[in-house]
């Protein structure tokens, strides 16, 4: 059920709830959800031991939400922690609504940036949210998928070519070593995304920056992301570049989820949505702009609704798949004999991207907030409370998945994993991203003898995206 826009969370009801279940937590418990919450964890590791500690004893606990750079005091919230109650979270938006209180677990700074991010798919319940999903599916025609499809593995071989290019030859074999972060991962997506928007390649690294400044906003140096450079870009590139706005004496960009936030974002979206109306491309955009809905709510969709489209689809697609591909890559350089298994048998690889979704789970939490009472894991939530799902520990749930920690390739079950979440907005772009992750295992493996690791890896400061910011390896081919 779709919430009414002048309804909005009791917090501070929900606050003292969260409160009161919090002080009755051993001291021991206190401490590991302290240590789940704080983004600087994730910089060393995801506590998974804290994470099973609590999912077993609990399964629903209560976290405190002290303030943090850029993030005020909030209300807490209670953080879902087992397999079969993630999915059943997920399958019931008339009880725990995506538009209530949102879906980040940092409330919006005001009613008014509340109303904003409404207005996302992301953010939305049926029925609106039936509607623009349906356009969007109707988009991804067989004949656009197809092209996506062979426009990803053109990308692919162009990317690793790239890599094996920058090697040296020694004894009749060719060996290097780059940052396949940076190097490799970073660029699939854009260029993906880019074909898939109709955006111009050449303004692709835009998207690297707003992604960073709306994903990594807990990082310090992902905040304030300037990679693009509007030199060889285009028309509506520089014009959006002009627009970006500067760190304020704080260091801190302003508030990315809300429209005035990402001024170079939202002016580069309007351009493009009314280009691709007037001039449609062969582009999945220029389709949804096309279509109109004969369903419930129905007509085509707006500028406006293309440019949150735009949006989400640039930030919810990038920096997701870009952090899957080194994750998985980090799993393989852990378990040499997977990865010699993989270069015997290529056929294995398909379910080794699943186990590595499972293993890695790129996007570690999502938000919903209680319409209702309900129980769950033994807990009565009320309306307004704000509910997090760990995908991080539901994927790792011993229940679903056995002896959870070790990377199985050959897992049997390993697709039960809920990294692209469940229910009605389960993700849009998972067909996209296994191909992504597919292609590029597949051609790095093929075109290479040996990959193993070459220093430390760095990992993102978040508690949201489970990031890798540089991950050195060596490579012979
Ligand atoms: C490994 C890569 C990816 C992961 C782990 C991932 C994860 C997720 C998750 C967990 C959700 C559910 C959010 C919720 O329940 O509120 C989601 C939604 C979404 N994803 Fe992805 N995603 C990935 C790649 C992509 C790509 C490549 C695209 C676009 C081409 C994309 C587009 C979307 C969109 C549009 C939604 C919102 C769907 C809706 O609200 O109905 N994602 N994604």
């Amino acid at each position: 059920m779709s919430q009414d826009l002048a309804d909005l969370p009791d917090r501070a009801a929900a606050r003292g709830r969260v409160d009161a279940a919090y002080a009755l937590l051993s001291e021991d418990d206190r401490a590991a959800t302290r240590l789940i919450h704080d983004p600087v964890t994730y910089t060393r590791e995801v506590p998974y031991a804290a994470l099973a500690a609590l999912r077993d004893r609990h399964g629903v606990v209560p976290v405190a939400e002290p303030e943090l750079p850029g993030w005020p005091e909030g209300t807490g919230y209670w953080l879902v922690l087992r397999h079969a109650d993630v999915d059943r979270v997920l399958k019931d938006p008339g009880t725990f609504s995506s538009s209530f209180g949102g879906t980040q677990m940092r409330d919006p700074r005001t009613v008014e940036d509340l109303r904003y991010v409404r207005r996302m798919m992301l953010n939305m319940d049926p029925p609106e949210h039936s509607r623009l999903r349906r356009l969007l599916a109707k988009s991804f025609t067989p004949k656009a998928i197809g092209a996506l499809e062979a426009q990803v593995a053109g990308h692919v071989t162009g990317i690793v070519d790239r890599m094996l290019a920058a090697g040296a030859s020694a004894d009749g074999s060719v060996s290097g070593e780059c940052d396949f972060a940076k190097d490799v991962s970073a660029d699939l997506p854009l260029l993906t995304l880019a074909d898939v928007m109709g955006v111009p390649p050449e303004d692709r690294w835009l998207m690297f920056d707003w992604a960073n400044r709306v994903i990594g906003w807990q990082d310090p140096d992902y905040r304030v992301s300037a990679h693009f450079d509007p030199a060889g870009a285009s028309e509506l590139g520089r014009t959006a570049y002009a627009l970006r706005p500067e760190p304020g004496p704080d260091g801190l960009m302003p508030d990315p989820r809300s429209r005035a936030g990402m001024p170079d974002l939202y002016a580069y979206a309007h351009a493009l949505g009314t280009l691709r109306r007037e001039q449609p491309g062969e582009d999945v955009m220029s389709i949804l702009m096309a279509q109109r809905d004969d369903g419930e709510g129905g007509g085509s969709v707006s500028v406006e609704e293309f440019e949150n489209l735009f949006w989400l689809f640039a930030v919810a697609g990038n920096e997701t798949t870009r952090n899957g591909m080194p994750g998985g890559l980090v799993g393989l350089l852990g378990d040499p004999a997977a990865q010699r298994a993989l270069r015997a048998d290529p056929t294995l690889i398909p379910n080794a991207v699943e186990e590595m979704l499972r293993w890695w789970t790129p996007v570690m939490t999502f938000r919903r907030t209680a319409t209702r009472g309900v129980e769950l894991a033994g807990r009565t939530l009320h309306r307004g409370d704000k509910v997090v799902v760990s995908f991080a520990a539901a994927n790792r749930d011993p229940a679903v998945f056995t002896d959870p920690d070790r990377f199985d390739i050959g897992r049997d079950n390993a697709r039960r994993h809920l990294a692209f979440g469940a229910g009605p907005h389960v993700c849009l772009g998972a067909f996209l991203a296994r191909s992504m992750m597919t292609r590029m295992v597949t051609e790095l493996l093929g075109r290479t003898q040996w990959i193993e690791s070459a220093g430390g890896p760095v990992w993102l400061q978040s508690n949201f995206q489970r990031g890798v910011k540089r991950l050195p390896i060596a490579w012979r081919a």
